[in-house]
């Protein structure tokens, strides 16, 4: 007779007790991923940008053209304050937003940030030949990536967690990374935003 086999654990799903926010360039994967991940965790899945141009009735570009880059920052930094009400969800905010201290300042206090972290060629392969990006819509996209990336990374630095994410890379399979990612953080921190109900 045969012994008998251990019997397979599936580990308990994850539970999000913190809203999660996704920050990095243009190009990083932050809405596909994001929309992905709160699918696989089960909860909802805002994107700051689509809210912004839902609240105006207007397209980004549209906003940049009739009100300038000031306006947009101001309305971005209001959408993103009413979107982290605390209930835990998913939110994917636009490359710039984290650049602002009270941002940055708000996310700290009410959630887990974690940075879609991508190479010069990722960003630049994804989002060519779109037009719905107005820093891009001038000069030479790449020079511009380049640059936003000497600016922003070190702070994007500060995030509470760093995913690299590269071309050839699945949304689920960035997901996956984020969930591995986010499960580490919470064993080293009594902050941590996703929980298994069997720890
Ligand atoms: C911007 C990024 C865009 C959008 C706006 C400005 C930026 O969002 O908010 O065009 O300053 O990096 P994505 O990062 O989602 O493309």
């Amino acid at each position: 007779m045969s012994e008998p086999q251990p019997t397979p654990t599936t580990p308990a799903p994850a539970r999000l007790v913190r809203p999660v926010v996704l920050i990095g360039l243009m190009g990083a994967g932050k809405s596909s991923v994001g929309s992905r991940l709160a699918d696989l965790i089960g909860v909802p899945f805002a994107d700051s940008d689509k809210e912004i141009e839902r609240a105006a009735n207007l397209t980004i570009p549209e906003i940049f053209e009739r009100y300038g880059e000031p306006h947009f920052r101001d309305g971005e930094r209001r959408v993103i304050a009413r979107l982290l009400d605390g209930r835990p969800q998913v939110l994917a905010i636009g490359g710039g937003a984290f650049m602002d201290p009270e941002t940055r300042a708000l996310i700290a206090a009410r959630a887990v940030s974690v940075w879609l972290k991508a190479d010069l060629h990722t960003l630049v392969q994804r989002t060519a030949g779109r037009s719905h990006r107005p820093l891009l819509n001038q000069g030479d996209p790449r020079r511009t990536l380049e640059q936003l990336m000497a600016t922003r990374y070190p702070v994007y630095a500060q995030a509470d967690v760093v995913v690299d994410t590269e071309l050839g890379l699945t949304h689920a399979q960035t997901a996956g990374r984020i969930i591995a990612a986010l499960e580490e953080h919470g064993r080293r921190t009594a902050r941590g935003a996703l929980e298994r109900e069997d720890e």
